[in-house]
C-alpha cells in the first residue's frame, strides 16, 4: 500500500461475530443481575458535559458498560438499555431532532439482538424507560442503576446505583473477550500497525513530534478523539516522561530517539502500542549512540522473552519480578551498573530505571478494570511494596488481552537521588545517555489454552511489516 489506499479490515458485523458476542454478554448480564438479587438493570450511555463558563465541552465518551452492547458510532448521550434476565434487552435510542449536530441513525444491524426504540425527547425515553421498570418489576429497591450519579432525572428514588455486587462481578468477567471483541482488537492493532509504520517513516525522514503525531493519525484514519488515549510522542529527552503529552512543532537540531505510544480505537475496542527508535547517526557523543542502539536491541530480546513467558495459570506479579530480573543483566552488561545483575535486582536499583509495571489488561478501556481483582465478588490483590504501579496481579487466564510493556529511562528525578550515595551508578555513561530518553516497547497479546496470540506483531505482519520489530 502506498497510503492512499484504505485498508479493508476484517469483518467484524458478521451474524456469527454478533450472536456469539450477544449470546455471551447476555448470559454474563442475566446471571449477574440474578446472583446480585436484581431484578434489571438500567444502564445508561451518560450525558454529554459542557466546560465550565462555556457552551461546548469534551467529545462525549459513554459509560464503558454501555459500550460493550452498542459501539460508540451509536452510543448516543442519554441512551439507555433495560436489561432484565429472561427478556430481550431494550435499547432506548436517543435520536432528537437537531440541526446544530449530525444525529446518528439507531443501530439497526443490531435489531436481532436486542430491542431498539427511539425517542426524539430525553422527557419522552425517561418516561418510557420507569413505565418499561414498573412493568417488569414492583420493588424498585431491586432495580439497578449503571452510569453517571449526575443523572438524577432518570434514576428512581429506590434504584441502586452503581452497586458493587453488581459492578465487581461485571468487571471481572469482562477480562475474557469475546470472539466479536477479539476480532474489533485485531482491528484496532490494524490501525495502530498502520499509525505505526507511517510514524516510524516520519522519524526517519526527520520529522518533528508534531510530524509523527499527524503522520500517525492520517495513516489509522483517527482523529484525536477517536484515539483510545492521547497519543505520547516523545523526541530525545521527553521519552523520559512516561505519558509525556506534548508535540514540539520542531525536530531538535541533534535528533536522537523516538518513543510512541499510540493505538487504534475499533468499536470501542483499544490497542496501545509502543515502539522506540534511534537515528542512525547522532551528533551526541558516539559512545552514547552505540551504547543507546545496543539497549534497544537488547530490550527487544528482552520484550520477546517477556510475551513468551505469558501463559495461562501464570502470575503476572512473577512476570513482573522477571522483567527486573532481565533487566539488571541489560544494565549490568552495558556498564550502567557496575555491579553484578544479582546485586542490582536484590537492592532494587532497576526500579530507578523502570518505574511502571510490565503491563495491564486491554479492552473498552486502555488499563481496563479489574486487574488486580481476584474474585467476583470483588477481593483485590494489591500489587508487591515495591511495585506500586503494577496494575495487573490476578492470575492470567485464557482469552484475556493484556500488554506487555517493559521499559528502561533515564528520569533524572528518579536517578538523582542515588548520585552521591551509591557507587554502582556509571554516571559519566548515564548523564550520556539522558539525552535519549529512554526505551518502551509494548505488545498486546491474548492468552491461548496454551501461550499466545500477539496481536500487535500479527498486525504489523497484515500490513506487511516483516520485521518483527518495526
Ligand atoms: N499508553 C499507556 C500505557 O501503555 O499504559
Ligand atoms: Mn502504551
Ligand atoms: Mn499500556
Amino acid at each position: 500500500m502506498d497510503g492512499t489506499e484504505r485498508y479493508s479490515y476484517l469483518p467484524i458485523d458478521t451474524p456469527e461475530l454478533l450472536q456469539e458476542h450477544y449470546t455471551e454478554i447476555q448470559k454474563t448480564w442475566w446471571q449477574t443481575v440474578t446472583d446480585a438479587k436484581f431484578d434489571l438493570v438500567v444502564v445508561h450511555a451518560g450525558q454529554a458535559q459542557l466546560f465550565f463558563e462555556d457552551d461546548h465541552g469534551p467529545t462525549f465518551k459513554a459509560n464503558p458498560h454501555f459500550l460493550q452492547w452498542i459501539p460508540p458510532e451509536y452510543a448516543v448521550a442519554e441512551s439507555c438499555l433495560v436489561i432484565c434476565p429472561g427478556k430481550t434487552t431494550r435499547l432506548l435510542f436517543f435520536q432528537p431532532s437537531d440541526y446544530w449536530h449530525a444525529v446518528p441513525m439507531p443501530p439497526d444491524h443490531l435489531s436481532g439482538h436486542l430491542e431498539i426504540r427511539t425517542f426524539t425527547t430525553v422527557a419522552d425515553l425517561h418516561q418510557h424507560c420507569t413505565e418499561q421498570v414498573e412493568q417488569l418489576t414492583k420493588a424498585p429497591e431491586r432495580v439497578a442503576f449503571v452510569g453517571e450519579p449526575s443523572c438524577k432525572t432518570l434514576l428512581g428514588k429506590d434504584w441502586q446505583q452503581n452497586p458493587s455486587s453488581l459492578i465487581h462481578r461485571l468487571n471481572f468477567a469482562r477480562a475474557a473477550k469475546t470472539n466479536y471483541e477479539l476480532a474489533a482488537m485485531r482491528n484496532a492493532s490494524i490501525m495502530g500497525a498502520l499509525g505505526h509504520r507511517a510514524a516510524a517513516n516520519c522519524f526517519s525522514e526527520g520529522g518533528s513530534e508534531f510530524d509523527v503525531h499527524m503522520a500517525f493519525l492520517n495513516a489509522s484514519e483517527q482523529n484525536e478523539s477517536e484515539l483510545p488515549y492521547g497519543n505520547i510522542v516523545a523526541q530525545n529527552h521527553h521519552a523520559a516522561f512516561l505519558h509525556y503529552q506534548f508535540q514540539d512543532r520542531h525536530t531538535p537540531t541533534e535528533l536522537n530517539s523516538l518513543l510512541i505510544d499510540a493505538g487504534g480505537s475499533y468499536r470501542g475496542y483499544a490497542s496501545d502500542i509502543t515502539r522506540t527508535y534511534v537515528t542512525a547517526q547522532s551528533n551526541a557523543a558516539h559512545e552514547a549512540h552505540a551504547a543507546f542502539t545496543s539497549l534497544l536491541a537488547e530490550m527487544r530480546n528482552h520484550q520477546d522473552r517477556l510475551v513468551n513467558a505469558v501463559a495461562p495459570g501464570g502470575s503476572y506479579v512473577e512476570l513482573q519480578q522477571l522483567m527486573h530480573e532481565q533487566l539488571a543483566e541489560i544494565l549490568t552488561t552495558h556498564h550502567i551498573l557496575k555491579c553484578s545483575a544479582q546485586e542490582a535486582f536484590a537492592h532494587g536499583l532497576t526500579e530507578a530505571f523502570c518505574p511502571h509495571g510490565l503491563g495491564h489488561l486491554l479492552g473498552l478501556q486502555v488499563h481496563d478494570v479489574g486487574g488486580q481483582q481476584i474474585t467476583e465478588s470483588g477481593e483485590l490483590r494489591p500489587p508487591p511494596e515495591n511495585y506500586p504501579a503494577l496494575r495487573f496481579t490476578r492470575p492470567i487466564s485464557e482469552n484475556m488481552v493484556l500488554t506487555v510493556e517493559p521499559g528502561l529511562y533515564f528520569i533524572p528525578v528518579l536517578l538523582e537521588p542515588y548520585r552521591n550515595n551509591h557507587a554502582s551508578f556509571n554516571w559519566h555513561l548515564i548523564d550520556a545517555l539522558c539525552p535519549f530518553g529512554g526505551i518502551r516497547i509494548e505488545d498486546n497479546v491474548r492468552v491461548l489454552p496454551t501461550g499466545i496470540e500477539n496481536l500487535t506483531r500479527d498486525a504489523f505482519t497484515t500490513i506487511g511489516y516483516t520485521d518483527a520489530h518495526p
